[in-house]
């Protein structure tokens, strides 16, 4: 097998529709050579339809990333299908509607730390979950929404990406020891399904259609996706705490 991910076995997080940024990454990583497993939150029948897409038909296993027992047992069920893991992928984002859209003052604990829990702490939780099966040269990649300054519509969804940013960089402190990396790419705006559940989501298209220097295509996953299997590959060995941004230049162009 050739390719950038030659050899390479992933677990990749966060496939619910052929729209989603992980089912890119795991279509690209399988032409690319790698060994693919999915997770599947919630719909798994609408998940494994989805795998069915792929260049090769990829396991799924159930994984709520807030469940313990899921949590506990995923190394067992990884393990009925690759011998090891050679990089994870969470691509994974949630918070109730009441965090987003502008309502930023009034949003209940409760639902803020659902985001958190779901959007943030999740980061470590996987990571840590599929520890058993790494070894030195793994990485684990994540997907976030930089996380700098503060958005119009992005409210807690923010807050729980800044938190995102912050504790891949300690994934990186904890498990550099064990030769294991953590990166993030930090997107551009992409309509995937978390995206719609945005109000006032649009916004974030203008500006970027207008802004960014290399313009920005908000239907074309396979940049975001292109920067995980690099990261992913034995092409960073070196970088770790690292925030990529794939934004068509966005993040670097005052207004
Ligand atoms: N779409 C964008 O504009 C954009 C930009 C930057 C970063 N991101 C990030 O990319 C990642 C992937 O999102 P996407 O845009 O591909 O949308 P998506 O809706 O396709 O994927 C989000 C995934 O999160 C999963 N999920 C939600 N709750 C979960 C739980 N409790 N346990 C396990 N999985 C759970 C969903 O099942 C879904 O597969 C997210 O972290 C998102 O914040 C998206």
């Amino acid at each position: 097998m050739s390719g950038l991910l030659a050899g390479k076995r992933l677990l990749v997080t966060g496939v619910i529709t052929d729209a989603s940024i992980a089912f890119s990454v795991a279509k690209l990583a399988q032409e690319n050579g790698a060994q693919v497993v999915l997770t599947g939150y919630g719909r798994l029948s609408l998940v494994e339809r989805i795998a069915r897409r792929l260049p090769e038909v990829a396991p799924v296993i159930e994984l709520d990333v807030t469940d313990p027992e899921h949590l506990a047992g995923l190394a067992d069920k990884v393990r009925e299908h690759v011998d090891g893991l050679d990089g994870v992928v969470h691509s994974i984002g949630f918070a109730p509607q009441s965090c987003l859209g502008g309502g930023f003052l009034d949003a209940s604990w409760e639902d803020v730390a659902t985001a958190l829990h779901v959007s943030t702490y999740s980061y470590k939780s996987l990571a840590v979950a599929a520890l058993p099966l790494m070894s030195p040269g793994g990485a684990v990649v994540g997907l976030t929404f930089d996380a700098t300054q503060a958005w119009p519509v992005y409210d807690w969804m923010g807050v729980a990406k800044a938190g995102l940013e912050s504790a891949s960089r300690y994934l990186a402190l904890h498990l550099g020891k064990q030769g294991i990396r953590s990166n993030l790419v930090a997107a551009g705006p992409l309509r995937t399904m978390a995206a719609k559940s945005i109000p006032g989501f649009e916004q974030f298209e203008d500006a970027w259609s207008g802004r960014a220097p290399l313009g920005w295509d908000l239907t074309d996953q396979a940049p975001a996706a292109r920067a995980c299997l690099a990261l992913l590959s034995d092409w960073f060995p070196a970088t770790t705490g690292e925030i990529v941004h794939v934004d068509g230049g966005y993040h670097a162009i005052g207004a």
